[in-house]
């Protein structure tokens, strides 16, 4: 791995050159960070767990027709993606008031919000992401209104989708964040793919039945239990065996070949 190119390191994940031309390897570091990273730690097995949590949504969402970045996890902690030039934008779903909406709008953390509710924010960690309106993204460029328009209508399909797959394992989505990046193929078509992960670190997910904490808030709050909480999620999700023993999750990750 040390002899690969490191294309770019970010907070939570690292980016290497791939084997093929227009593939990368996404290697899912076990640091958490919050608050712009003001706030650190490193969760051990954190990296495993959204590596293999992001697979099965990815591959999922491949399925009903999302385009996605993955092409195929390579072991533990990386996976191969394809190459995208990212859109310097987080799309973020609500279905449930959590975290900066209720400090913007005022509202009480688990009001349903009257419909799913779609933001954009400029990626850029020296302001802090910032909210921004359509306007703002067509002004300065970062994405056209058609692009706009495409990011939107898979960010609702995907909420759709996840909203029902997590329910079925007693899970409510709160809210989501994704990003986008395009791509160009072998024949040079062109098209916008989901890039980046979906895992407990980029969605808010709660239990149906007791609204416990299964996301990065439990760090982001020092809740505590945080790969616990991950784990919980994952062998929800059946991607882990259930450990007997139950003291600490292990990691026997269950093969791919039918989730
Ligand atoms: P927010 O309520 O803090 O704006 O977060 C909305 C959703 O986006 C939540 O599921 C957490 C996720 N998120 C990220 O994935 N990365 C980030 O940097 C931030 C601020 C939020």
């Amino acid at each position: 791995m040390s002899r690969r190119k490191k294309i770019y390191e970010g907070k939570a994940k690292i980016l290497y050159e791939g084997p093929e031309p227009g593939t990368l390897v996404q290697y899912f570091k076990d640091d958490a960070t919050a608050f712009n990273a003001q706030k650190k730690a490193v969760l051990n097995g954190k990296g495993a767990l959204n590596n293999r949590i992001s697979e099965y949504i990815m591959i999922s969402l491949g399925r009903i027709g999302i385009p996605t970045h993955f092409i195929k996890r390579l072991n533990m902690r990386e996976q191969l993606i394809k190459k995208v030039d990212i859109i310097p934008i987080e799309v973020i779903c609500r279905n449930v008031a959590a975290g900066s909406i209720c400090k913007m709008l005022g509202l009480e953390e688990g009001e349903t919000l009257p419909r799913s509710i779609i933001e954009f924010c400029y990626k850029k960690d020296e302001l802090g992401d910032p909210l921004v309106s359509e306007e703002h993204i067509t002004a300065f460029g970062w994405a056209s209104t058609a692009e706009i328009d495409e990011m939107t209508a898979m960010a609702l399909r995907i909420n759709d989708f996840l909203c029902g797959m997590f329910a079925a394992v007693g899970i409510r989505l709160i809210d989501f964040k994704i990003e986008f990046g395009r791509h160009t193929d072998e024949n040079g078509d062109f098209q916008i793919l989901l890039a980046d992960e979906i895992s407990p670190d980029s969605c808010r997910l709660w239990d149906m039945k007791t609204d416990k904490k299964l996301d990065k808030d439990r760090f982001r709050r020092d809740l505590g239990g945080v790969t616990e909480a991950y784990t919980e999620v994952a062998t929800r999700l059946g991607l882990i065996k259930d450990n007997p023993k139950k003291s600490t999750p292990t990691l026997s990750i269950v093969p791919n070949g039918d989730t």
